[in-house]
């Protein structure tokens, strides 16, 4: 974490949510940037420490909650040759947390910094071309994942843009790639074998870039902070879909320009039916369930105004080397609109709990 980030973006604690951070314990740093070490919040009555991990700043509400099912992604070494990491994946076994986290990391960083065409570049290039202007900064990327959009979106800008995201291991390879312009990541081949692959990242200049761990549903950052604000990928991820939208709304700037791209994959998983953008209530709600014409009709609700979208637009993951998923995307560019949000009526809010929940 560079100190003029910090400066900066000024973050608030994410606990008490009123009250600025300070700088507190620096237990390693490398000249401006601090890569362990804590932030204190200035409210007598919080005092909340929370971390600096790997470089990246831990602004979560609830710590232990957040740390609990990934510690191992936070202490895992990054030290063990590819033999003791393929004897340790069979010995925990398929669907074990060390499987799962080198399945991310081989999904996202193969569509993000894949040596041979990586396929998330172009899904990146046809979203942020949609914006009206040239994107500007400061600008965020929630759920940036490895950060390829992050960095691309710091090219457009040429200035400070943040990446956040809650997993640290994503992030701690996106923080990598930031720093040593290169990185190794495990890719699937089949089962629970992964080859060790080293991608090189196309971007030069990376001191605008930084990122960030924190929760899209308590993030630490003021009204309007962002100039621009992009999310890929994120809103069928969420617990509550909607907050996508209002914390898009009270992040950006006035004139800000803002993103929203989203296959509308929705999974119980992830979020309970009733809070679905669409593909649930077909008989009562606009367009028959059509998660597009819903989160169309929702905007104006969050002060939000469509400046132009894009429909179909190919997004592909590689699960191993017989699997690849791929997904329909549609694309949104917005921003704040001028009038004041209206009120959502009572006949329709897109949410509801529905019997089978
Ligand atoms: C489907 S991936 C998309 C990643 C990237 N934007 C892309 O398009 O390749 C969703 C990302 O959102 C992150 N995520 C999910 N819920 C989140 C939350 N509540 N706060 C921050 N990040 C979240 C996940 O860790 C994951 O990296
Ligand atoms: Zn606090």
């Amino acid at each position: 974490m560079f100190l003029s980030h910090f400066e900066q973006l000024a973050p608030r604690c994410p606990v008490c949510r009123t009250h600025a951070l300070r700088l507190g314990e620096v237990a390693r740093g490398e000249g401006a940037e601090v890569r362990e070490g804590s932030l204190l919040c200035t409210n007598s009555r919080c005092q909340r420490e929370h971390p600096i991990l790997d470089g990246i700043p831990i602004l979560v509400p609830d710590l232990h909650a957040w740390l609990e099912p990934q510690q191992h992604w936070v202490l895992r070494r990054e030290d063990l040759s590819p033999f003791a990491l393929s004897m340790l994946t069979d010995i925990l076994g398929a669907g074990s947390a060390l499987d799962r986290e080198l399945g991310n990391l081989s999904t996202y960083a193969e569509a993000h910094w894949g040596p041979r065409e990586p396929s998330f570049p172009p899904l990146v290039a046809e979203t942020l071309d949609l914006l009206p202007s040239t994107p500007r900064a400061p600008a965020l990327d929630l759920g940036c994942s490895v950060g390829r959009a992050t960095f691309e979106l710091a090219r457009r800008t040429g200035r400070l843009t943040t990446g956040v995201d809650l997993n640290f291991s994503m992030l701690r390879l996106a923080e990598q790639i930031r720093r040593q312009g290169r990185a190794r990541y495990p890719r699937r081949r089949v089962g629970i074998v992964f080859d060790p692959v080293d991608c090189v990242s196309p971007y030069e200049a990376t001191g605008q870039v930084s990122f960030w761990c924190a929760d899209i549903a308590a993030l630490p950052f003021a009204e309007a902070s962002f100039a621009t604000v992009i999310s890929l990928n994120i809103l069928d991820c969420l617990a509550a879909p909607h907050s996508l939208l209002s914390e898009t709304a009270r992040l950006l700037a006035p004139s800000g320009q803002a993103l929203i791209a989203t296959p509308f994959d929705w999974a119980v998983s992830a979020s309970p039916a009733g809070a679905w953008i669409g593909g649930h209530s077909q008989r009562t709600t606009p367009g028959e369930g059509s998660s597009v014409e819903i989160f169309r009709h929702l905007l104006p609700h969050y002060g939000l105004r469509l400046l132009a979208e894009r429909e179909s637009l190919l997004w592909r993951l590689r699960v191993h080397e017989r699997s690849t998923m791929e997904y329909s995307v549609y694309a949104a560019a917005l921003t704040k609109s001028e009038r004041p949000p209206e009120s959502i009526g009572a006949a329709f809010t897109g949410q509801k709990e529905l019997p089978g929940a």
